[in-house]
């Protein structure tokens, strides 16, 4: 079989890339490795910056996240009882579509489905082939068989665990890596929100954001240790807990009921260099990975996808490569200020185990100065909604 780009992983990254240039005239095929249902079963964060929206738009997907998604002109900020509100109308103008990734993925495949889009699924054994050559090529096993997929381009779309970034030879490629001390346990509750804003908090028990999918459907998370499971975790003491991290106003309107997912995420801030090796682009979380209490992850994918998709037109169309060229330099750069966002909003927000009292008072200090500076809040909001592409 022979494709013009060969995507491998069918999450969002993979997925919009495919629909982008498929309403471009480009041709690609997606190699996912789980079932459709295996991928619409993750559970991820839903705070859209305006240029996944438009993106979603220039794709041609975007009917339900306009309908059904939450514009958010703001988020609270919380700590010794007390919290406050950053206004991201107010400082940038802007402000963030909340609208679950599992929404996002299920409207990616259903618009890849009507325009007759190929996903492949069930794919097992990929290895990328001749990246440095003028061709590339992809091979697969599919129920059994060995298969070959010949390409112009491969966009690594597989994230943390996929052979795409390890198709880059260790002397090419550079990685960074810092891992936190804690996770975040999660559950989704069918009750309502305890706030029409996420609510990030700071308390000397450990991190608690209390955020959501729908009026009905609620996601909070705790800082937790590395040690704990979720079955460490009742229903009712992860109710307790996060009471106790909250402000009392938010605890007393919190309403709880049976987790429908619990769930433990470990925090890890992640880069790869380059992004680009011969005909390999990485995209999203094959590439990087940050703390989600920035809630950056979809959105720096965005971000690789429009550099990545305006290159390969400007090759296709323009018989031009310079956004390929300059593809890995363009997509790093503002990759590196969500991973700097990330790092910060986490030291910002959690205790650390090995933190002193003086650190702790740095935290303190951080966070009144944020109450109180406009120019510090302007600083957040504007890192939050999303730098410029
Ligand atoms: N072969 C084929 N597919 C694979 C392979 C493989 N060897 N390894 C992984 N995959 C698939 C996974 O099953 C997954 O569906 O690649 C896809 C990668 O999707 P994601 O992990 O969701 O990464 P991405 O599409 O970049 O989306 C980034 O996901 O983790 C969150 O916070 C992150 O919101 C961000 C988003
Ligand atoms: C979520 O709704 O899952 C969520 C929201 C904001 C974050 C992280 C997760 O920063």
């Amino acid at each position: 079989m022979r494709t013009q780009v060969a995507i491998i992983g069918g999450g969002p990254s993979g997925l919009l890339l495919s629909q982008l240039l498929h309403k471009a005239g480009i041709e690609s095929v997606v190699l996912e490795r789980q079932t459709r249902e295996y991928v619409l079963g993750r559970i991820r964060a839903g705070v859209l910056e305006t240029g996944f929206v438009n993106l979603m738009r220039e794709a041609g997907v975007s009917k339900r996240m306009d309908a059904e998604g939450f514009i958010h002109d703001g988020t609270l900020i919380a700590y010794d009882n007390e919290q406050f509100r950053i206004d991201f109308a107010e400082h940038t103008g802007d402000h963030v579509v909340v609208y679950g990734q599992t929404e996002v993925t299920r409207d990616l495949y259903d618009a890849r489905d009507a325009m007759g889009g190929t996903v492949i699924h069930g794919v097992s054994d990929v290895e990328l082939n001749d990246l440095t050559s003028d061709k590339p090529y992809v091979t697969y096993t599919l129920n059994g068989q060995s298969q070959r997929l010949d390409c112009d381009f491969v966009a690594g779309c597989d994230g943390f665990h996929g052979p795409s970034r390890q198709a880059i030879p260790l002397d090419v490629r550079r990685e960074y890596e810092k891992v936190y001390p804690f996770g975040w346990l999660g559950v989704l509750s069918e009750t309502p929100p305890v706030d029409d804003e996420l609510i990030y908090s700071n308390s000397d028990r450990g991190f608690a954001l209390c955020s959501m999918r729908n009026a009905n459907l609620s996601r909070y998370y705790v800082q937790c240790s590395l040690s704990d499971s979720p079955d460490d975790w009742s229903d009712q003491a992860f109710w307790d807990e996060l009471k106790r991290r909250i402000p009392e106003e938010a605890a007393d309107k919190l309403i709880t009921g049976p987790s429908i997912e619990k769930s433990i995420a470990p925090l890890r801030s992640f880069v790869t260099e380059p992004m680009r090796y011969g005909a390999l682009f990485l995209c999203g979380d094959a590439a990087h990975i940050v703390p989600p209490t920035g809630a950056k992850g979809l959105n720096t994918a965005a971000s690789d996808i429009h550099y990545l998709y305006n290159g390969l037109k400007q090759h296709y169309q323009d018989k031009d490569s310079n956004g390929l060229d300059i593809y890995s330099q363009k997509a790093l750069s503002r990759i590196w200020k969500a991973e700097r966002f990330s790092w910060w909003m986490t030291n910002l927000l959690h205790r650390f185990p090995d933190q002193s009292e003086f650190d702790v008072k740095m935290q303190r200090a951080d966070l009144e100065f944020l109450r109180d500076n406009d120019a510090a809040q302007k600083v957040l909001a504007e890192n939050y909604v999303g730098l410029p592409f």
